[in-house]
């Protein structure tokens, strides 16, 4: 059951770096107890990622979260093959974990989380991390979902910056926009954390080896997954260090970080197949009024954070996995 201060969360994910250390975010923080993970194809597929999740855990010691395949392909077209020069070709960087001898549950990743937000009714938070084809499944499969789950945190888009994958969409919307549209025009309470504020919000090299000092296999994994996602990020920022999409929407959906900018605005997404295809089209032109109240409006938008992440995210890991000092040495 969950504990009196935690919520129960699914995540959606498509595992992933930046999904192994939102995993490991979600593990630790005591605001939260993950009830079940859904994969879906993205920076691999999602076979793949369900196996480096079942891995994950099991380094983790929580081998009995469970974890259900969900789509291999968007809605539209098929799966493209993933990030191997982001993530590595496993996914995870090239690092080998030990295997976990857990299988995925028989459900899919929909059905998983309908199953769950069923049983946590009005409790239920998710966390999507990964193209949004699962969500758009559930909301499907039960139409009353957006009423029996309390709320829906999305790494995803670009408000205000350009994109990631093309000059206007980020990946995690533009590999199935469609879904995506769906999502978003669901009666439900999401918060939207696009890459206005995981561009900004960094991991040096200096924290990844605060991570691989910390004396356990789980930072210490997580340490090493960073030092290939450091080599993407060079092409990028011009130095080794990475952005932090994944755990930040992690933090932000239990309420770890304080939010500076995030207004709440319609969000749609362009489904055509012009140049503007995954865009997020965020209203934001309230802004020169201090974005004043929008009628209707149901997306958070998180344009910027009132404080740095990084600390806050070691300090949460730290937490879980309490760095080992030498004997003797001086706290
Ligand atoms: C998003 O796409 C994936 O590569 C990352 O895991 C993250 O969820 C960033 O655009
Ligand atoms: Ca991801």
């Amino acid at each position: 059951m969950t504990q009196s201060t935690a919520s129960p969360f699914y995540l959606d994910c498509d595992t992933g770096i930046d999904d192994a250390l939102a995993l490991a975010y979600l593990l630790a923080s005591p605001r939260a107890e993950l009830v079940g993970i859904g994969t879906v194809s993205g920076n691999i597929g999602a076979a793949g990622g369900a196996r480096n999740t079942l891995d994950l855990l099991h380094l983790a010691g929580q081998p009995d979260i469970p974890v259900a395949v969900g789509a291999h392909d968007p809605q539209v077209g098929t799966f493209h093959g993933g990030a191997p020069h982001v993530h590595g070709v496993n996914g995870i960087g090239e690092v080998e974990l030990p295997t976990s001898d857990r299988e995925t549950v028989a459900e899919s990743a929909a059905e998983l989380l309908v199953r769950l937000a069923r049983q946590f009714p009005g409790e239920l938070r998710v966390v999507a991390i990964g193209p949004l084809t699962n969500i758009a499944e559930a909301l499907r499969l039960e139409p009353e979902l957006p009423r029996l789950v309390a709320d829906v945190t999305i790494m995803g888009g670009a408000a205000l910056v350009p994109g990631n994958m093309t000059p206007v969409a980020e990946a995690n919307i533009v590999n199935d926009p469609e879904a995506a549209a769906e999502v978003f025009a669901a009666d439900w309470n999401v918060t939207l954390v696009p890459l206005d504020v995981t561009m900004t919000n960094v991991l040096e090299e200096s924290h990844r080896q605060e991570l691989l000092s910390a004396g356990h296999a789980v930072p210490q994994a997580l340490g090493e997954m960073l030092g290939y996602y450091f080599g993407f990020y060079v092409s990028q920022f011009g130095r080794e260090c990475s952005a932090m999409h994944d755990p930040l929407a992690a933090a932000i959906a239990v309420g770890g970080v304080e939010l500076a900018v995030a207004p709440v605005v319609h969000v749609e997404v362009d489904t055509t197949h012009g140049p503007g295809r995954g865009q997020t089209v965020c209203d934001l032109r309230g802004i020169y009024q201090g974005y004043p109240a929008v009628e209707g409006a149901r997306c958070r938008v998180v344009l910027s954070l009132a404080e740095e992440f990084a600390p806050h995210m070691l300090e949460v890991l730290a937490s879980r996995w309490p760095a080992v000092r030498p004997e003797g040495a001086a706290a």
